[in-house]
C-alpha cells in the first residue's frame, strides 16, 4: 500500500496545530536547511527531485527556483496560490485545513532557497475556515520562531501574511493574482516577462500552488532520490486526487503519480454510484478535454495525460454516468467560464457569453443545425487567441464533447430534447 506522504497527519486529533505538526517530525526539514545547507544546494536538491508544479500547469518547481535573480541587492517575494476555483478541485482547501504548517515549511524553505524575505498567502476570500487556520498556523510559527527575524538563529529572516481575494476564479492564474496583491483590479498581465524575473511590484517573484509547497519539506527530510523514485521517470512523487461526480466515495485521495485512472475510480472511490455505467471523465479540473471509458488504463502522469490529448491539470476527476447529458455538462462548463472571464480580451469576453447562448438553446429545444458548427468554430478560435489560458480552458471542454458525444447534440437539435432522458 502506499505510504500517504502530504495527507499523513489528516486523520490526527487536531491535526492542523504546530503541536500535532512538531510532534510528527514537523519543522526539521528547515532546521536541516538552515544549518546544512546554502540556497542553490536547496534549489539543487528540489530540482533533482523532479518536483512540478501542482497547480495545473506542472512546470518544474526547481527550475523556476533557479530563474529568481542571485542579486541579494534586489528584493524578491514569495507568493502561495490558495484561489483554488476550478470546478472540480477542492485539494488545496483540505492542505490548508488539516495541515497548514506543512505548506508554511515550505514557504520558508522556498523563500531562503531565492532569497526572500517577505512571502504571501493569496486566498478565496470565501474560503473562512482556510482563513482562520492560514492566520492561526502563521501566529503560531512566528511564535516559535520559524517565522520573523533570524529564524532559529540562522540569520535569516521571513515575514509572511495572509491576504484574502473576492473570489474571482482569474485571481488564481499567477499574473492576476499578483495585480490583486498589489490592489489593482485582478486582470493577467501580459507573459513575458514572467514574474520569476518582473513580478509583485516589479520584483522577482515566486508562485506556487499550497499542494506544491507542501512537498517541499518532505524531499528535504527524505532526499531527492527516495522522491524522484515515486511515480514516473517525469511526473515524480505523490499527487492529491480530487475525484467527484457520480462514483461511491468522493473525495481526496493521496496516490503516486501514473497510478491508472482505472484504479483510482474503482478502487480508491469505490466505482459508480449505484453501479451505473461510466460514460465520461474530466481527469485534471474542468479545463481538461474529457477521456472516454476504453481510455481507463491512463496512468495519471503530465506526460501520459498529454499524450491522450488531454492534461493532468489540478489532478481534479470529474466522473460522469450513463445518464449524463453531454449538451448539459458543456452547458454547466461555460456558464461558470462565461460568469468568470475577467472580460479584458473579446475571444474570451463575447465567446464565452455567445457559446453559453447557443448551449443554452441547444439544450432547450431552439437549437439549429448550423449552431453545432458555430459552437465548434468560436470554440476552436479561442483557442490560442485569447490573452491568457483561461480562453483554452473555456475552449477545451467544449471541443472535446463535441468531438466524443457529437450524436447527442444532433439529437438535442433533431427531437428538441436530450437522447438521455429520451
Ligand atoms: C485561469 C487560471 C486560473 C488558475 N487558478 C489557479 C489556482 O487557483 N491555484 C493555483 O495554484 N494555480 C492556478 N493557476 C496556475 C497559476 O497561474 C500558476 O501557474 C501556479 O500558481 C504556479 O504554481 P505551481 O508552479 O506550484 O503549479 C491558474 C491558471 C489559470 C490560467
Ligand atoms: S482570456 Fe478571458 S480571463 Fe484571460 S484575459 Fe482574456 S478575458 Fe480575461
Amino acid at each position: 500500500m502506499f505510504e500517504r506522504v502530504l495527507t499523513r497527519n489528516f486523520g490526527l486529533p487536531r491535526s492542523e496545530s504546530i503541536d500535532t505538526y512538531l510532534a510528527s517530525g514537523g519543522y526539521e526539514a528547515l532546521r536541516k536547511v538552515l544549518r546544512e545547507y546554502t540556497p542553490q544546494q536547496v534549489i539543487d536538491i528540489v530540482t533533482a527531485s523532479g518536483l512540478r508544479g501542482r497547480g495545473g500547469a506542472g512546470f518544474p518547481a526547481g527550475r523556476k527556483w533557479a530563474f529568481i535573480p542571485k542579486d541579494p541587492q534586489i528584493e524578491k517575494y514569495v507568493c502561495v496560490n490558495t484561489d483554488e476555483g476550478e470546478p472540480g478541485t477542492f485539494k488545496d482547501r483540505e492542505l490548508v485545513e488539516k495541515d497548514p504548517h506543512q505548506v508554511i515549511e515550505g514557504v520558508i524553505i522556498a523563500s531562503y532557497a531565492v532569497g526572500a524575505h517577505r512571502a504571501f498567502v493569496y486566498i478565496r476570500g470565501e474560503f473562512f475556515l482556510g482563513v482562520k487556520r492560514w492566520i492561526k498556523a502563521i501566529d503560531d510559527a512566528y511564535a516559535k520562531g520559524f517565522l520573523g527575524k533570524n529564524i532559529l538563529g540562522s540569520g535569516f529572516s521571513l515575514d509572511l501574511s495572509v491576504h484574502r481575494g473576492a473570489g474571482a476564479y482569474i485571481c488564481g492564474e499567477e499574473t492576476a493574482l499578483i495585480e490583486s496583491l498589489e490592489g489593482k483590479r485582478g486582470q493577467p498581465r501580459k507573459k513575458p516577462p514572467y514574474p520569476a524575473s518582473v513580478g509583485l511590484w516589479g520584483k522577482p517573484t515566486l508562485v506556487h500552488n499550497v499542494e506544491t509547497l507542501a512537498n517541499v519539506p518532505h524531499i528535504i527530510n527524505r532526499g531527492a532520490e527516495w522522491y524522484a523514485s515515486i511515480g514516473t521517470p517525469k511526473s515524480t512523487g505523490p499527487k492529491i486526487f480530487c475525484v467527484s461526480g457520480h462514483v461511491k466515495n468522493r473525495g481526496i485521495f493521496e496516490l503516486p503519480l501514473g497510478v491508472p485512472l482505472r484504479e483510482i475510480i474503482y478502487e480508491h472511490a469505490g466505482g459508480m454510484a449505484f453501479d451505473k455505467k461510466l460514460k465520461a471523465v474530466i481527469p485534471g479540473g474542468a479545463s481538461t478535454p474529457m477521456l472516454t471509458p476504453d481510455q481507463l488504463d491512463i496512468p495519471m502522469a503530465f506526460e501520459t495525460l498529454e499524450g491522450a490529448g488531454t492534461m493532468l491539470g489540478t489532478g481534479a476527476i470529474i466522473v460522469m454516468n450513463e445518464d449524463t447529458c453531454m449538451v448539459d455538462v458543456a452547458r454547466r462548463l461555460m456558464r461558470f467560464f462565461a460568469h468568470e472571464s475577467c472580460g479584458h480580451c473579446t475571444p474570451c469576453r463575447t465567446g464565452t457569453q455567445r457559446m453559453l447562448a447557443l448551449l443554452e438553446d441547444l439544450e432547450h429545444g431552439r437549437g439549429k443545425a448550423e449552431d453545432i458548427a458555430c459552437l465548434e468554430e468560436i470554440a476552436s478560435k479561442m483557442r490560442g487567441l485569447t490573452f491568457c489560458p483561461m480562453g483554452d480552458a473555456a475552449a477545451n471542454p467544449i471541443l472535446s464533447s463535441l468531438k466524443l458525444f457529437r450524436d447527442e447534440y444532433e439529437y438535442h437539435v433533431k427531437y428538441k430534447r436530450c437522447a438521455v432522458a429520451a
